[in-house]
C-alpha cells in the first residue's frame, strides 16, 4: 500500500505543533476550495477536461504513431512532465537495442542540438508537437518556425500532417496557425496553468504516443484527486494538506531548502518536474523554500554530503516505491571480502542505500517525510503528480500568495523580447540601454 511516513517529519527547529497549528486554518482551506472548485480554478483537481481527451485525444495519437520520431517543442511546464513520463515509463529509449518510436523534446534554446535534430531526424517519419499554453512563447515558437521550414522544404504541403499544436482553445497565436493551416490540435482547459498541466494533452499525448497507458496515470490521479473534488472538507485529512502544513510551517522556521530525495531510479526526472512545479508557484513576495531534485543513490557521492552537514536549513521529502524489478542475483563466487552480497539482488542495495541515506538525514537533523509508491507504474506516477500539484496549491493558499502565477519569470521575458527588438517594449529598451551602461569590470581566465 502506498503511504506517507510522518515519524521523521519533525525535529531539530520544527515540531509538530508547528504543524498542527496549520491543520487548524483547514475549515477556512476547505471553503476556499470549494470555492474554486465551483468557479472552475483548479482544472488540474476537478479534472473535467479529461472527458475531452478522452473524445479527443485518440485520433491524434493514432496519426502521430504512424511516425517513427516525435518532436515536442516546448518548455518549462508544457516539457517537463512529459520528459518524467517519458523516463519513468518508457525508459527503453535510453537502452541498447531500442528501435521503436523515439521521442524528443526540445525544451531550451540549444542550436546545436536543434540543427542535429534537423540534420539527422527524416521529416517523412517524424511529427513535430508544438506544445504551449499561451500560444506565444518565444523559445517554443521559434522552433515552431523553425521546424515548419523544415518540414516544408522536405514535404510541401503535406507538411500540415506532421505538425500537431497543443495549446489554449482560443487564444494565442498558436492557435491561429491551427486555425489558419488547418492544424490537428489538441486544447488547454482554461486555468490549466504549464506546471499543472503534465496530465492533460501537454504530457498526455507524448506519453500516449510512447505507449504508455495514459488512462492508468489519469486514473491514479483521479484517486487522489477524488476524495478533495467530492467532500472539500476532507482536506483536513488529506495527505496533500498535511505535506502544506509541514511545508508551511518549516517555511517559517527556516528550513529553505526542500530536497525531493528521489530513490526510484526510473523517477528521477520526477525531481526537475517537482522542481519547477514547487519554486514557480511558491517562490513569491520573498517566501516560499527552494526545491532541490537529488536521485538515490547517484547523489551520495555528490551533494549528500551538504545536506547531512552543511547548513541546517534543509528538510526532505523522499521517495521510494516497492514492487521492484530486483535485477540479476550476485554469483556465491564472489570473493571473500564481499561474500556478503552473494544471493542478494542487485536491488538489495537501493533498499539499503535509501534506508541507511533516510536514517543518516534524520541523524542529521533533517526532517524528512517517506512517500513510498506500491510500484514504479503509470498509476503509482499518476497519483504523486495530483499529490504534488495538490500539496504545492495547499501550501500556497497556507503562505498567502498565489501558486498559479509567475509574475516574476515576466521580467526576463520582456527585456529578452526587447533586447530582440520586439515592437511594443519601449519601456524595457531603456532599462535595457541603462544597464548596459554600466562599464563591465571583466576578468580573464
Ligand atoms: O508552469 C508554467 O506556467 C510555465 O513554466 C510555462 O509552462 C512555460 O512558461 C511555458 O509556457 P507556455 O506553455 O505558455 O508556452
Amino acid at each position: 500500500m502506498a503511504y506517507l511516513e510522518w515519524s521523521r517529519a519533525f525535529g531539530g527547529r520544527v515540531v509538530r505543533a508547528h504543524a498542527d497549528a496549520m491543520q487548524a486554518r483547514a475549515g477556512e482551506m476547505a471553503v476556499r476550495l470549494k470555492n474554486e472548485l465551483d468557479a472552475g480554478t483548479l482544472p488540474f483537481l476537478s479534472m473535467g477536461y479529461v472527458d475531452a481527451i478522452r473524445r479527443d485525444m485518440p485520433a491524434i495519437l493514432e496519426r502521430a504513431r504512424m511516425y517513427k520520431n516525435m518532436l515536442v517543442l516546448g518548455i518549462g511546464g508544457s516539457a517537463l512532465g512529459a520528459r518524467a513520463m517519458q523516463r519513468a515509463f518508457a525508459p527503453s529509449q535510453d537502452m541498447p537495442g531500442h528501435d521503436g518510436r523515439t521521442l524528443w523534446i526540445a525544451d531550451n534554446v540549444c542550436a546545436v542540438t536543434l540543427g542535429k535534430w534537423f540534420e539527422k531526424l527524416d521529416p517523412k517519419e517524424t511529427c513535430v508537437v508544438t506544445i504551449s499554453k499561451s500560444g506565444g512563447t518565444i523559445e517554443t515558437i521559434s522552433q515552431y518556425f523553425l521546424a515548419r521550414e523544415w518540414l516544408q522544404k522536405a514535404l510541401g504541403a503535406a507538411w500540415k500532417d506532421h505538425m500537431f499544436l497543443v495549446t489554449d482553445k482560443e487564444n494565442g497565436f498558436l492557435r491561429e496557425q491551427a486555425s489558419e493551416h488547418g492544424l490537428a490540435s489538441l486544447e488547454v482547459p482554461d486555468y490549466l496553468g504549464g506546471r499543472y498541466s503534465a496530465l492533460s494533452a501537454v504530457g498526455l499525448l507524448p506519453a500516449g504516443y510512447l505507449g504508455i497507458d495514459w488512462e492508468a496515470l489519469l486514473e491514479g490521479a483521479a484517486s487522489v484527486a477524488r476524495p478533495l473534488r467530492e467532500n472539500p472538507a476532507s482536506i483536513k485529512e488529506h495527505p496533500a494538506f498535511a505535506l502544506a502544513c509541514w511545508a508551511k510551517s518549516l517555511e517559517e522556521y527556516s528550513y529553505h531548502d526542500l530536497i525531493f530525495f528521489c530513490y526510484e531510479p526510473l523517477f528521477a526526472t520526477y525531481g526537475p518536474w517537482f522542481a519547477q512545479l514547487w519554486a514557480e508557484s511558491l517562490g513569491k513576495d520573498g517566501l516560499g523554500t527552494m526545491p532541490v531534485p537529488a536521485t538515490g543513490v547517484t547523489d551520495q557521492h555528490s551533494v549528500n554530503q551538504m545536506f547531512l552537514d552543511g547548513q541546517r536549513n534543509k528538510a526532505c521529502l523522499f521517495l521510494t516505491s516497492g514492487k521492484a524489478v530486483k535485477g540479476p542475483v550476485f554469483p556465491d563466487t564472489l570473493p571473500e571480502g564481499w561474500q556478503f552480497l552473494a544471493g542478494k539482488p542487485f536491488a538489495s542495495l537501493l533498499e539499503a542505500e535509501a534506508m541507511g541515506t533516510r536514517m543518516a538525514l534524520t541523524k542529521c537533523q533533517v526532517p524528512l517525510v517517506h512517500i513510498h509508491l506500491d510500484d514504479a507504474s503509470e498509476y503509482s506516477g499518476g497519483r504523486l503528480m495530483l499529490l504534488l500539484e495538490a500539496a504545492t496549491v495547499f501550501t500556497g493558499w497556507l503562505m498567502g500568495i498565489n501558486p498559479l502565477d509567475q509574475p516574476a519569470v515576466e521580467l526576463g521575458k520582456r527585456l529578452a523580447n526587447a533586447r530582440l527588438g520586439k515592437p511594443g517594449y519601449a519601456a524595457e529598451e531603456k532599462d535595457l540601454a541603462a544597464y548596459l551602461e554600466v562599464s563591465e569590470e571583466r576578468q580573464s581566465f
